[in-house]
């Protein structure tokens, strides 16, 4: 072949990378690996041991143990163990640990990115400039957080001890992502990578013993989803941490429900990738091969789903043809290989079980003429084309290299299209046009939106997800909230189991000059008064059993006309912010001028020294939230490509409340505004103890401007309306105040949709002191953030 072939067939012999080192390393520890607990390597307790491969041609890297429910115990003890010291250590000197953890990962890079390689399949490329490059970074982000903890936030407290379970896509990335935040902020670990990759796991415990870390603050423990289980199981975990599967996600929401863990979920996706007909195609096809090439397609935020403009789809289809046929698919050690192999066979079978599902619901299918290599498990390149928006294959997650097309013809319908998925985790678009870009961007329902790039990240850039993908964020400042509570939430007393309203209020009286039947309410929807659909009505009595009056039996009937009202009322979610805040300020100037008649009325359940503070108070949280509403701002920040990323405080979209009993009107208020405040529209079901406030309520809402389904009121049983709003795949997120068992129904509720849910974990709030019942810890569960990240420069 001449020279001049050569440049135009680009091809070339293979060039390897030496994995004497990896392979060195391996036989050092017998490739037998034990467990990592207490800063010791240990057997596992039953001493079984489960072989884990190298996929690229399926022979046997090591034996690993198998973690069982005592392991898990034991790394559970050697965490808790560590943990009042790894508290009490000052920043700074967190701050150096996590230092040296990223300077080890950088110092032995070259054997950490081909054991990944060997373990995991993904090409040395990948893995050497990606993966492992990222792992330092995490950890050097976060060594500088570590450092500054105490002074940006000077009220937070771990969580304590933390349990992580990782998948096996990006192996080492994830246990970073995890263990870096927890650490910073003062927690211990314990950590469960995936089966199929726990290769460089084990050999980041030799790090942290290199780093002189002490003992018990990491514990890493192998094993299977048995093994997980019994990590989310443990009694003394105080939070979860989980990437993986949606399925396994909703397991764990379940298993973790009647308990006080923290939980953070970083699911599936099937992340659109749009190419409009102004987009650069070039770049948009290059970007679209890291977008659904990049690890074989088993990335949970990969371009799964190409949404092209029809005008260019023909072009388009055969540039992306062409570009396919020059990937290289082969050993994942040699450098100059684009596609690797697939983690494992079961994976493999489930990739081509898929394609073979979109090719009978129609789909056509292309692949390269590619010869893949005879042992391993490997998957050419793929290309669904005419795939309808309902297929098997647009809709669900393949993990695979896999590329399903549909056509779109105006920004509106890619935008419909797009959202047309239960999960939300990331999405790229392709326009010249920055307006139109950063005008859908904003209406996309994902945690990132890359516009005309794909698949970058930055430890300072928080990433997860919207709706089914998750909840919670990785990275950034967003990312350590995950880790920490602040110390007055944390220690407040718990609740007593409630039935009505708390025993402090049992001295009111009622008020003399009331009639017997004082009013009745009806329920607020849409912004009218509604009779309740079953017609019937409780009663509503002061605590010495005077009849108050009657409030509406609300059914999921009421709740389902309530979403549905909440759902339209996107003048409230589109309003900006400043005329949010305007609204805001007009009712409590509202609930300002029927102070007295509030109070009065309020006196009869919550005695009169409550009752008056209670509206006080009311009228000042508005007041605050209305000064929030335009200062709760995003961030802009500059990862180290050539790229802003702008991370926007979106709200969760449409939230269900339950109000705390103990204080009617200003726990009311106290969950109810800082939801408005950041755009989300709500459905709340007020104070099973005095209902009756609905009827204030709702005045002061029709006389402040606030446009009609914003809010929403439905009094009745709250226990069977929050299943109902919980159960709803409308409602977007649950906040739910109440007793212990309240808040474990709820949490268990609302795996079906994986909504957010909210709680006070059962504890006592001070809804008096605005220190504690107000700002930004309630902004930051009203909020989720996306990040847009631009390019910059040609
Ligand atoms: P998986 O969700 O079963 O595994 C992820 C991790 O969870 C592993 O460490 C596993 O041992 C653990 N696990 C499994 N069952 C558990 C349980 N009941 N309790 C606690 N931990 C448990 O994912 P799998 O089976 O490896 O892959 C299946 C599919 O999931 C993939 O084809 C892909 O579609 C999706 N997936 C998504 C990932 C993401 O990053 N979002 C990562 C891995 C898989």
């Amino acid at each position: 072949m001449s020279i001049a072939e050569k440049f135009v067939s680009m091809e070339y012999g293979p060039a390897p990378e030496d994995p004497k080192e990896a392979t060195a390393w391996l036989e050092r520890h017998e490739r037998r690996f034990g467990l990592f607990i207490g800063g010791k390597w240990q057997p596992s307790a039953s001493g079984e041991y489960f072989d884990t491969l190298d996929p690229s041609n399926g022979e046997k890297l090591a034996a690993v143990a198998q973690g069982g429910i005592a392991d898990v115990d034991a790394a559970v003890r050697a965490a808790r163990a560590a943990s009042p010291k790894w508290r009490a250590l000052t920043p700074h000197t967190r701050a150096r640990y996590l230092y040296a953890l990223a300077r080890l990962v950088q110092k032995h890079s070259r054997l950490l990115a081909v054991l990944e390689t060997m373990n995991n399949g993904k090409p040395i490329r990948e893995s050497r400039d990606i993966d492992i490059p990222l792992v330092a970074r995490h950890f050097y982000y976060h060594a500088g957080w570590a450092q500054l903890l105490e002074q940006e936030f000077p009220d937070y407290e771990p969580c304590g001890v933390v349990g992580q379970i990782i998948p096996w896509n990006f192996p080492l990335l994830m246990l970073a992502w995890k263990i870096a935040p927890a650490l910073a902020t003062g927690n211990t670990v314990v950590l469960k990578p995936a089966e199929f990759t726990p290769i460089t796991a084990l050999a980041f415990a030799e790090l942290c013993q290199e780093a002189g870390l002490p003992t018990g603050v990491v514990n890493i423990v192998t094993g299977d989803g048995s093994t997980g289980e019994a990590l989310v199981k443990h009694p003394d975990v105080d939070k979860i941490a989980f990437t993986g599967s949606t399925e396994v996600g909703r397991a764990i929401r379940g298993a973790t429900a009647a308990s006080h863990k923290r939980l953070s979920l970083e699911l599936g996706g099937k992340s659109p990738f749009i190419i409009f007909e102004d987009a650069d195609l070039d770049s948009a096809v290059e970007g679209l091969v890291d977008g659904i090439w990049l690890n074989q397609g088993q990335v949970c935020c990969a371009g799964s789903r190409l949404l092209m403009q029809e005008s260019i789809a023909e072009a388009l289809v055969s540039k992306i043809r062409d570009r396919m046929g020059s990937l290289r698919i082969g050993s994942p050690l040699d450098k100059a290989i684009d596609i690797g192999a697939i983690v494992a066979r079961v994976q493999l079978e489930r990739i081509e079980r898929m394609v073979a599902q979109g090719v009978a619901e129609g789909a056509t299918c292309w692949q390269p003429k590619v010869v893949l290599p005879s042992r391993g498990f490997y998957y050419p390149p793929t290309l669904l084309s005419n795939v309808h928006p309902t297929s098997i294959v647009a809709q669900q997650e393949i993990f695979g290299p896999v590329l399903a097309a549909m056509t779109f013809r105006t920004p509106k319908e890619a935008v419909e299209l797009a959202n047309n998925t239960v999960y939300g985790l990331a999405s790229c678009v392709w326009s010249e046009n920055i307006n139109v870009a950063l005008h859908v961007a904003s209406q996309l329902k994902a945690g990132v939106v890359w516009v005309n790039c794909t698949n970058l990240f930055d430890a300072a850039c928080g990433f997860g997800g919207y709706r089914e993908s998750g909840y919670g964020r990785e990275g950034g400042r967003e990312g350590l909230l995950e880790y920490m509570e602040p110390a007055w939430f944390k220690h407040a007393p718990t609740l007593p189991p409630a039935t009505t309203l708390s025993a402090a209020q049992a001295e009111a009286k009622p008020d003399a000059s009331a009639p017997a039947i004082d009013r009745t309410v009806k329920l607020y929807i849409g912004g009218k008064q509604v009779r309740p659909d079953s017609g019937y009505s409780m009663e509503v009595r002061s605590p010495d059993g005077h009849l108050l009056g009657e409030a509406p039996l609300g059914n999921r009937k009421d709740i389902r006309n309530a979403v549905e009202a909440a759902r339209k009322a996107q003048a409230w979610a589109q309003a900006t912010a400043h005329n949010r805040a305007q609204v805001l300020y007009y009712c409590a100037e509202n609930l300002a001028q029927r102070q007295s008649e509030i109070v009065r009325r309020l006196e009869s359940v919550v005695g009169e020294k409550q009752a008056a503070e209670e509206v006080e108070l009311g009228i000042q949280r508005i007041f605050s939230y209305a000064a929030w509403s335009d200062k709760f701002d995003g961030a802009v920040h500059n990862p180290p490509f050539r790229n802003i990323a702008i991370a926007m405080n979106e709200p969760i979209g449409t939230v269900g409340v339950i109000s705390p009993i103990e204080a009617p009107l200003l726990g009311f208020l106290s969950l109810v505004l800082p939801l408005l405040a950041a755009g989300n529209t709500v459905i709340a079901v007020p104070s099973e103890g005095y209902p009756l406030i609905t009827g204030d309520l709702y005045q002061l809402f029709d006389t402040s401007d606030l446009p009609g389904g914003a809010i929403n009121i439905v009094t009745g049983y709250a226990s069977q309306l929050m299943k109902t709003l919980a159960e709803h795949d409308d409602v977007d997120g649950i906040w739910c105040y109440g007793d212990e068992a309240t808040v474990a129904a709820a949490k268990a509720m609302s795996i079906g949709n994986l909504k957010q849910v909210w709680t006070n974990e059962g504890r006592a709030i001070d809804w008096f002191n605005p220190k504690f019942a107000e700002g930004r810890w309630f902004l930051e569960h009203a909020t989720q953030v996306k990040n847009i990240w631009v390019p910059y420069g040609e």
